[in-house]
């Protein structure tokens, strides 16, 4: 159920239609998103969020529509008025509007929108049994570490997997394994946990940031690198990241059982630390901490 909206400077609710049709974004796909969490009228790491907001529009030269502050005011201003104390707020900043041309017109200015939605997480027997996965072979373009809208590859991706009865729709490109349709992945194999390097072929999560940050101060080896399709098999555990599913375990790849086919000790050990970030997150933003 979506909520307040912040449309281009101005609070509305997302009845109001605002988008006209010769948005860059809806002809071209031609804009960028994110998605942030928010608890308790609090947002989760809203640091990296901007960050990699204005990486992608960097990478896009997109202007961005906010300063820092600016568009800690947009958050501010969403969470005060939302219905929800938890849910998500999706933010997405288009190139802008004007008549269709492929080459886009120097100078646009952005339409930008964010509004809160309430959402539903997954819950303690995803958290604890974990979520089936199928692998699919590499289907997107070669920028995904832009965080664009084009998102059709993916959305046909996650349908073929809920069809198949699994969570997710995992990517392997010639042998090695990507990421999710919506999410990172790590493997821990020998007692250590391999995930993706960054680069162009995925998304550098925010979760997955703060993770490998969480691996590390508990003392747990993280290599940056591609998992192979040969590792899922013999993996002691498998887990997914991303803002709308944390740290989610999972049971099973193509019908093949991981480990004891339910969560194991390294996502339970990831879950906690990332559920007590999560607190501080919440924490230092409710106490006036911004980006
Ligand atoms: N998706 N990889 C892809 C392709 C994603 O779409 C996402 C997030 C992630 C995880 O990123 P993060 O940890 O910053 O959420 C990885 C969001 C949640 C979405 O499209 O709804």
């Amino acid at each position: 159920m979506a909520d307040v909206l912040w449309f281009n400077g101005r609070f509305t609710t997302t009845d109001e239609p605002v988008l006209t049709v010769e948005d860059r974004g809806l002809l071209f796909g031609d804009a960028i998103y994110e998605v942030l969490k928010f608890t308790g009228r609090a947002p989760i790491l809203a640091r990296a969020h901007w960050a990699r907001l204005g990486r992608s529009l960097e990478m896009l030269e997109i202007p961005n529509p906010w300063t820092a502050a600016a568009f800690a005011a947009v958050l501010e201003g969403i969470l005060a008025r939302t219905e929800f104390e938890d849910g998500i707020i999706y933010l997405q900043v288009s190139r802008g509007c004007g008549t269709r041309s492929h080459a886009w017109p120097e100078g646009m200015t952005p339409v930008a929108f964010a509004y809160s939605s309430r959402f539903r997480f997954p819950d303690e027997a995803m958290r604890t049994g974990g979520v089936t996965i199928v692998t699919m072979p590499e289907s997107r373009w070669a920028r995904c570490e832009i965080k664009s809208v084009n998102l059709l590859p993916n959305a046909i991706s996650k349908t073929a997997a809920r069809r198949a009865g699994a969570h997710e729709a995992l990517y392997v490109d010639g042998g090695n394994v990507v990421e999710g349709s919506s999410s990172n992945l790590f493997v821990v194999l020998d007692g250590e946990i391999v995930t993706h390097e960054k680069g162009s072929g995925l998304l550098p999560g925010t979760v997955r940031d703060a993770v490998i940050g969480l691996a590390g101060e508990a003392g747990l080896a993280v290599h940056e690198r591609a998992p192979l399709l040969a590792d899922l098999d013999r993996a002691s555990e498998i887990f997914l990241t991303s803002t709308t599913s944390s740290v989610l375990p999972v049971a099973s790849v193509d019908g093949r059982r991981v480990g004891n086919g339910t969560r194991g000790p390294v996502a339970e050990r990831l879950q906690k630390a990332f559920g007590a970030l999560e607190v501080k997150e919440a924490d230092d933003w409710s106490s006036g901490l911004r980006l």
